[in-house]
């Protein structure tokens, strides 16, 4: 055999190396192995589309959900804003109802200095006198004496709901009984004032007798609402000399009255308007009206003559402050009948 002829033996390598060649047990289990490659290639495959299909959808879910979530945060944003703004305008609404508050105070406060003014004198604030005179108002004082009495609460629940303020001249002995009642005039508006503790006729008594009727009458009114009476109305009108000088010297001018109803003679309501609108003694702009709070045809008097009077556009006002308007005050121990105008 020759040693370089090796031609043989690579054709064998050759052939074995071919597939066509291949042994038929070999070449099925390539085959096998080829197929089963395909397979696993192909279900990869599939499994990464239905992945990516599902990864996709999942997205897509994703997606909707957020952008609803925007939406709905966009909406809430959106209800935020107009909370905030109404929030806003109910604090402005706030801050100006503060504001008004603040202003109704003041107001109030300043009431309460005028009352506490008036309470302090006796008298209404000058600045109320001015206007008064300013306005040129018909004005008119209603008088009452004698009281308090069983009817004085009536009395003074009817004035206060026409808003008509009058003076009280109380004797002291029927006072005491009635201390609420002194108290409710100074509360209400009305001036109260001394008409002795006795009802005495006081030019029959000496100067220390005077003295000691109105001094009691004081010290009853006093009790009840911290200060002396304001002015006095002897009883009767009847004051001489004694007592103008005793007068003066407690600080006390003297009233006495321009028209007389003359409710205590008659006790007849109508009697009492009729006098009350006489056309000679009537009430006119200035007057100062003497009636009774003790008797029952009184008050029903009032009840006409008051409404009547506001019709002819009159303006209720105290002794005090008729004679503040009108003489520019009052001087204690002068007698002093009406608030005339231009006297
Ligand atoms: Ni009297």
């Amino acid at each position: 055999m020759a040693t370089f002829d090796t031609g043989p033996l690579e054709d064998v390598d050759v052939v074995a190396a071919s597939p066509v060649h291949m042994p038929k047990g070999q070449r099925r289990r390539r085959v096998i192995v080829f197929a089963l490659l395909l397979a696993v290639l192909f279900c990869a495959l599939a499994a990464g589309l239905v992945y990516t299909v599902q990864l996709q959808k999942a997205q897509a879910g994703l997606r909707a959900a957020l952008s609803e979530k925007q939406e709905e945060n966009a909406a809430l944003q959106e209800k935020n804003d107009s909370l905030s703004s109404e929030n806003s305008r109910l604090s402005d609404e706030l801050g100006s109802e503060k504001s008004q508050n603040a202003a109704l105070a003041a107001e109030n406060e300043q009431l309460k200095m005028q009352v506490s003014l008036k309470a302090a004198n006796g008298m209404t604030a000058i600045t109320d006198a001015g206007q008064i005179a300013d306005n040129k108002a018909k004005l008119v004082a209603l008088t009452f004496d004698d009281g308090p009495g069983q009817y004085t609460a009536e009395l003074l629940d009817f004035l206060r709901e026409h808003h008509v303020r009058a003076t009280f001249f109380l004797i002291g002995r029927n006072a005491a009984k009635y201390p609420a009642l002194i108290q409710r005039m100074e509360a209400e508006g009305h001036a109260v004032g001394n008409h002795t503790q006795n009802h005495a006729r006081l030019p029959r008594l000496s100067a220390d007798g005077v003295k000691k009727e109105i001094d009691d009458c004081n010290a009853v009114i006093r009790a009840a609402i911290g200060h002396d009476a304001v002015m006095l109305r002897a009883p009767g009108g009847n004051a001489n000399d004694t007592v103008k000088a005793v007068a003066k010297d407690m600080g006390l001018p003297l009233v006495h009255w321009s028209v007389d109803t003359k409710d205590w003679q008659s006790r007849n309501t109508d009697k009492i308007v009729s006098a009350a609108f006489a056309a000679r003694g009537g009430i006119k702009d200035g007057s100062v009206v003497l009636m009774h709070d003790i008797y029952r045809t009184t008050v029903d008097a009032v009840k006409i003559i008051v409404p009547r009077l506001e019709a002819q556009g009159y303006t209720f006002v105290t002794v005090p402050e008729l004679l503040a308007a009108r003489r520019g005050g009052a001087v204690a121990g002068e007698v002093y009948k009406n608030g005339y105008p231009g006297r």
